[in-house]
């Protein structure tokens, strides 16, 4: 069969590689129809996570089952499922106590410490050997371990693009404001109009938020933050970031902001800054838009970080968070904790997410896909892949 795989940096290509099978009785095979490129597979193509040996992408995906093992009783062959990126047993102490992205059983390399290199949370679907080593879905088929566990059936009157963001970047950006505890109200800020914000812009409104203010550096996706999440924008080329949030705000700042830019914000460099820069890529990429974030958040506000970290960094502004007394929530996103929840507003007309899809793509110009969605090039917002 046929798969988007990375071999070095920048260097993904579609190959032909074996069928998945059935290796645990606690697996399904899935029959991909439809998977999307995220903003995390960017960290791995620009080389933020590195990827030894070459293997296939994709942790958002949705398909028909077409194999199960033994143990999988509650899907049968035929059946229609979104899959939940994270892989989680079901069964150990953190699946069972709300936290899956912590299973102690999906990752060889799990770690109860963590801060080590080689020490990780629970796996995650194509997302490098680091996490698992589990190849991904931007194929035509995948093996989907703990399938009695993570996939859902979704109806057929919602089509592929209504239920894909289940997988991954509707949970995530619902995580971001649940985690907020919104009481009605509040301004929320959200740094990085791309598809993670907007959902979590979105999630926001339903959430109870008065007020949506989103800020990116990109045109394009400041007008889709605008007609898609209804959120006032910022341009962070045009002003400053910081200031006019506290203009917006009577001098306070907003109440919650959302990090959903991560280590790869782009920012403008001096000569030196630029040096730095280039040595800090390898370490972990920037803490710009965290910076950002912390001097824009309220006191006593929160501070929701689902954009990707990956290392540990100087210059952590800890006595500023501790000095507002912020609140603070970061991690991979509790999709499982969501899925059946966010199902329900889709199927109820109350959300929608499929309004942020610019391109659908046959699996062989997967490649492409990747460039433009890196480049910001085309107005590329989101990209669906149909192998
Ligand atoms: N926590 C999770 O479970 C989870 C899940 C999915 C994605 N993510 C992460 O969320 C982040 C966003 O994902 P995405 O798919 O939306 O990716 P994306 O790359 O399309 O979006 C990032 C956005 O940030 C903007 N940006 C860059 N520099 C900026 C700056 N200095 N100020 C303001 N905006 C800036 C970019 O223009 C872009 O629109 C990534 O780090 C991704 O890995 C996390
Ligand atoms: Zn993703
Ligand atoms: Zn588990």
């Amino acid at each position: 069969m046929k798969a988007l795989r990375i071999h070095k940096p920048k260097d993904v290509r579609v190959d032909n590689v074996d069928d998945p099978s059935i290796e645990d009785p606690r697996d399904a095979i899935i029959r991909v129809t439809s998977t999307a490129i995220c903003g995390s597979d960017l960290h791995i193509y620009n080389g933020l996570v590195p990827q030894p040996r070459p293997m296939s992408l994709g942790h958002e995906f949705m398909g028909i089952v077409e194999d199960v093992g033994a143990e999988v009783t509650n899907l049968k062959k035929g059946d229609r499922v979104v899959v939940p990126f994270p892989i989680s047993c079901g069964r150990c102490y953190f699946c069972t106590h709300h936290l899956p992205t912590a299973c102690e059983n999906s990752n060889p390399n799990y770690g109860v410490r963590s801060g080590l290199l080689k020490e990780k949370g629970g796996a995650l679907f194509g997302y490098t050997d680091l996490y698992g080593g589990y190849e991904g879905g931007q194929a035509e088929a995948v093996r989907v371990p703990y399938a009695d566990y993570g996939p859902r059936k979704v109806p057929d009157s919602l089509t592929d693009e209504q239920v894909l963001f289940l997988t991954d970047i509707l949970p995530t950006g619902w995580t971001a404001i649940d985690k907020a505890g919104l009481k009605g109200g509040e301004t929320v800020a959200v740094f990085g109009a791309g598809p993670v914000g907007l959902m979590a812009m979105k999630s926001a409104w339903i959430q109870g938020a008065g007020r949506v203010i989103a800020l990116d550096r990109q045109g394009y996706r400041l007008d889709m933050a605008r007609t898609a999440a209804n959120a006032e924008t910022i341009d962070v080329d045009d002003e400053d970031p910081v200031d006019r949030i506290f203009e917006l705000t009577g001098g306070y700042g907003a109440d919650v902001v959302v990090d959903a830019v991560g280590m790869e914000a782009e920012h403008d460099l001096g000569v030196l800054e630029r040096v730095h820069d280039i040595v800090a890529k390898h370490q972990g990429g920037s803490l710009e838009v965290f910076h950002q974030a912390v001097t824009a958040c309220k006191r006593g506000g929160f501070l929701s970080v689902v954009g990707v970290y990956t290392t540990e960094y100087d210059n952590f502004p800890l006595g500023q968070m501790f000095d507002k007394g912020i609140g603070y929530w970061g991690g991979q996103a509790l999709v499982h904790n969501y899925i059946d929840q966010l199902l329900q507003l889709i199927e109820t007309g109350k959300l929608r997410t499929d309004d942020i899809i610019t391109h659908t793509l046959p699996l062989d110009q997967a490649p492409h896909g990747y460039d433009i969605f890196n480049k910001k090039e085309d107005n590329c917002a989101k990209v669906i892949l149909k192998p």
